[in-house]
């Protein structure tokens, strides 16, 4: 599998940009974004040099876990707006030469789904075996168990629910709203293929976004996971129900028909801090996925078991830098395709989470992990919001009553329900630093417009306009689109400049060896970026995670790893801060980057 130099493919270097359609732009006043909305960004979208636009779920769902339930894949959520309306976005961003990625969640659908509803009616329908169902255990005394002791995704509840008309349980690995099919039964495959892929593929859609990619093939007999959390009702198991024996029979046989559409992939790969494994999913050669999505960086400042049991910034930069450094390390020598995001719609907002949200910092913070995600190998994701530099929701301002995640409600019931509400402030500080709500509140287009702007087109055309479905965020007037698309200063500006300057050093950017340098630094990150191959150039990032003016030191050719006594230059190529590049000291949050060459 080693190789010397890359095969370059157009969405390898492609920029993908990531929208959450419920927060992104609402046409028609309603308070829920929805696709005309989309369309009607589509100029905006193009212009940040984006190739390929991903579009969370837009499918007809009861909206539990925001789409992440689907009762029908073949049509649309109303408040989205119709099949039609998703062909004019397929044709309008083909038009502007982008392409659309969809998300293809099929784990589990929801449980208004028709086939759940037949599979629940009775343990003889034709559908039952679907789903997972199996009957209660019983303890000595009598009492009803759970088949195993799992603990679901969210909060910290069993993942089996009881069906008391059919007497059994059903799996569950998120929301008792989000049964998990069966994928041992070939019919429920392919009806899931047809439904859930062909039918959008053969409208025109480029590519999925595969939600839980490792989670369809459960283990047989479903063990029961070990005791990791003493005394805890449920344990958590996805040691057990990730990665399981037939994962890759199944990817192989969803690829027969991907194929034929040339359609690209990105799988979601929770829970698979082994590297080999992960090789398994993203290696050309197993021709399962063309890249994933690891956890190691958004992981980073979480807590395990459960991962909102954790202190805000509770990590230091070497951590950060590891984490980095596994993603990219993916490729050194491999076959194989990784990916560079620091946000999506399930963590809280990058600046908040690895630099500085302050008044002070945070343009500044924007900006240079802007520069920094622009330095690393692997397709780029860019989250809605994220290229204006959005932070979280503030704590003053938005108070808990605002939150309405679904993981967000369900630990916060575990912590009443299991603990006695202990340590119920702990759980606020965490959520107000870690929840899934920051990225979810509506996108701020004009903070000096009604609603930031979020139904701008409708309040114009004269429409009422309703207030957005979650709260707007309280620094829309700060932080917004229209203030910074004629600011040539702006965190958006500067994200222009960003992918501009990853495409044009793309060899070294894009397709690069990573190698992190001084790795215990806990204030400045450095790296470099070498060709796969022997050449004579290298690109060299540094990166200040303080608020303080620091030192850097360039490297030395030991650690550029060049023959002593070579005669190198070193060129400043960007920084994040504007002006002429600085050489010397890095100032607060500044990224700078040069190329070595000798
Ligand atoms: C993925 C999605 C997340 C969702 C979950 C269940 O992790 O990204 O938003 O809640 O799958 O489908
Ligand atoms: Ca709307």
């Amino acid at each position: 599998m080693t190789v010397s130099g890359r095969l370059k493919l157009w969405w390898k270097h492609a920029v993908i940009y990531q929208i959450y359609p419920a927060s992104f732009c609402d046409s028609n006043g309603d308070g829920i974004g929805d696709l005309p909305g989309i369309t009607s960004k589509l100029d905006y979208i193009a212009s940040l040099g984006v190739d390929v636009v991903w579009i969370c779920p837009m499918y007809d769902s009861p909206q539990v876990d925001m789409g992440y339930d689907i009762s029908n894949y073949e049509d649309i959520y109303p408040p989205y707006g119709t099949l039609q309306d998703m062909e004019t976005l397929i044709r309008e961003a083909h038009a502007r030469g982008m392409k659309i990625m969809l998300d293809l969640v099929i784990n589990h659908t929801s449980d208004l789904h028709p086939w759940f509803k037949e599979s629940r009616s009775s343990k003889d329908n034709s559908k039952r075996d679907w789903y997972i169902w199996r009957p209660a255990k019983y303890s000595p005394t009598g009492q009803r168990l759970p088949p195993n002791n799992w603990r679901c995704k969210f909060g910290g509840d069993s993942v089996w629910e009881w069906d008391e008309q059919s007497g059994e349980y059903y799996l569950h690995l998120f929301a008792k709203e989000q049964p998990d099919l069966n994928w041992e039964n070939p019919a429920t495959r392919k009806a899931l293929y047809a439904s859930a892929m062909e039918f959008w593929l053969e409208r025109g859609v480029d590519g999925f976004r595969i939600d839980t990619v490792n989670m369809y093939s459960k283990p047989p007999g479903l063990p029961d996971a070990p005791e990791l959390d003493p005394g805890a009702p449920y344990q958590v198991a996805d040691m057990l129900y990730c990665n399981g024996p037939r994962m890759h029979e199944f990817l192989s046989e969803m690829n027969q028909i991907l194929a034929k559409y040339g359609a690209i992939t990105v799988g979601e790969l929770p829970s698979t801090p082994d590297m080999a494994r992960v090789l398994q999913y993203v290696s050309a050669e197993a021709k399962q996925l063309d890249m994933v999505f690891q956890f190691d960086i958004v992981n980073v400042g979480f807590n395990r078991p459960l991962r909102y049991d954790a202190k805000p910034k509770d990590w230091q930069l070497p951590e950060f830098k590891e984490a980095v450094a596994r993603t990219q390390n993916l490729i050194k020598g491999t076959d194989a395709w990784t990916t560079v995001f620091l946000e999506n719609h399930d963590q809280a907002r990058s600046i908040t989470r690895f630099a500085d949200d302050s008044p002070q910092h945070r343009v500044a913070s924007g900006k240079m992990l802007a520069l920094l995600q622009a330095c690393l190998s692997g397709t780029q994701y860019i989250y809605q919001g994220q290229e204006i530099g959005a932070i979280n929701v503030p704590e003053e301002g938005y108070p808990l009553e605002n939150y309405i995640d679904v993981s967000s409600c369900l630990y916060l019931d575990f912590i009443r329900q299991h603990r006695n509400g202990q340590g119920m402030d702990k759980a606020l500080t965490s959520l107000a630093h870690f929840a899934r709500d920051h990225p979810r509140v509506p996108m701020v287009w004009n903070g000096k417009a009604k609603y930031g702007g979020f139904s701008e087109e409708a309040e114009k055309a004269g429409k009422e306009v309703k207030e957005p479905w979650m709260k707007p965020h309280p620094l829309a007037g700060q932080i917004d689109v229209a203030s910074q698309l004629d600011d040539p200063h702006s965190v958006l500006a500067y994200w222009r400049k960003a992918v501009r300057f990853r495409k044009e050093y793309a060899d070294l950017l894009v397709y690069g060896d990573y190698r992190t340098l001084r790795e215990e630094d806990k204030s400045i990150y450095t790296f470099v970026k070498e060709p796969p191959s022997n050449g004579s150039v290298k690109a060299v990032a540094a990166f200040n995670f303080t608020g303080e003016e620091r030192n850097w030191e360039k490297p030395t050719v030991e650690e550029l790893k060049i023959e002593e006594g070579a005669d190198v230059k070193f060129m400043p190529i960007m920084s994040s801060y504007d002006g002429k590049i600085g050489e010397g000291a890095l100032r607060p949050y500044e990224g700078r980057v040069y190329i070595a060459s000798w």
